[in-house]
């Protein structure tokens, strides 16, 4: 669906255009594992403004391609985030489910801003209303892999991002 080069290239984009929003500000970046590892690598190395990493882990999908709809924190994060701006970075929003619970969740500690950024957003598939900042590309309903996205833990290393083959044809 998108190979190396359109990849980079969105990502330096989204890169440039936090950096200038953010400019004269501190950012905090939470990454949502696992997916998100390879996009946020890339993505903070074209931020240009000071920033600090953190990390949450949130129950997935398990060996499914359809969300449960459930919810679980399996990691919290390191730093305090009352009164910082904070961006989370996720690899791809499909029901919405997960980052609007994260929101509530992480908005409960009153950051002085919480937003989102994500590379892949599924539009049609979307349950509940969230706002999502930065967005690298709208794409349709497919399963999609590589670049952090897995199917069953598996093709989180691709250096571009495909279709899961079987569904091409559903
Ligand atoms: P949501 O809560 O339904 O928005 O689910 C978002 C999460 O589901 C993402 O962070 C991914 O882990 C996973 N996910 C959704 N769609 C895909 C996909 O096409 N490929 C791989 N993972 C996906
Ligand atoms: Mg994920």
């Amino acid at each position: 669906m998108y190979n190396e080069g359109q990849l980079r290239d969105r990502v330096r984009q989204l890169g440039a255009k936090i950096s200038n929003d953010y400019s004269g500000r501190e950012l905090i970046l939470i990454g949502i594992l696992k997916g998100s590892v390879i996009f946020m690598s890339d993505l903070v190395k074209q931020i240009t403004i000071p920033c600090k990493l953190d990390f949450m882990a949130v129950s997935s999908y398990g060996n499914s391609t359809k969300s449960s709809g459930v919810v679980k924190i399996l990691k919290d994060l390191d730093f305090e985030i009352q009164g910082k701006d904070v961006l989370i970075v996720e690899d791809i929003i499909d029901s919405g489910v997960t980052l609007k619970y994260l929101t509530k969740f992480l908005g409960a500690r009153k950051p002085s801003s919480l937003e989102i950024v994500c590379l892949l957003n599924k539009p049609d598939r979307r349950k509940v209303d969230i706002d999502v900042k930065y967005i690298g590309y709208d794409v349709p309903d497919y399963f999609l892999v590589g670049f952090g996205l897995d199917y069953a833990e598996k093709y989180r290393n691709l250096p571009y991002i495909g279709i899961l083959k079987d569904e091409i044809y559903k």
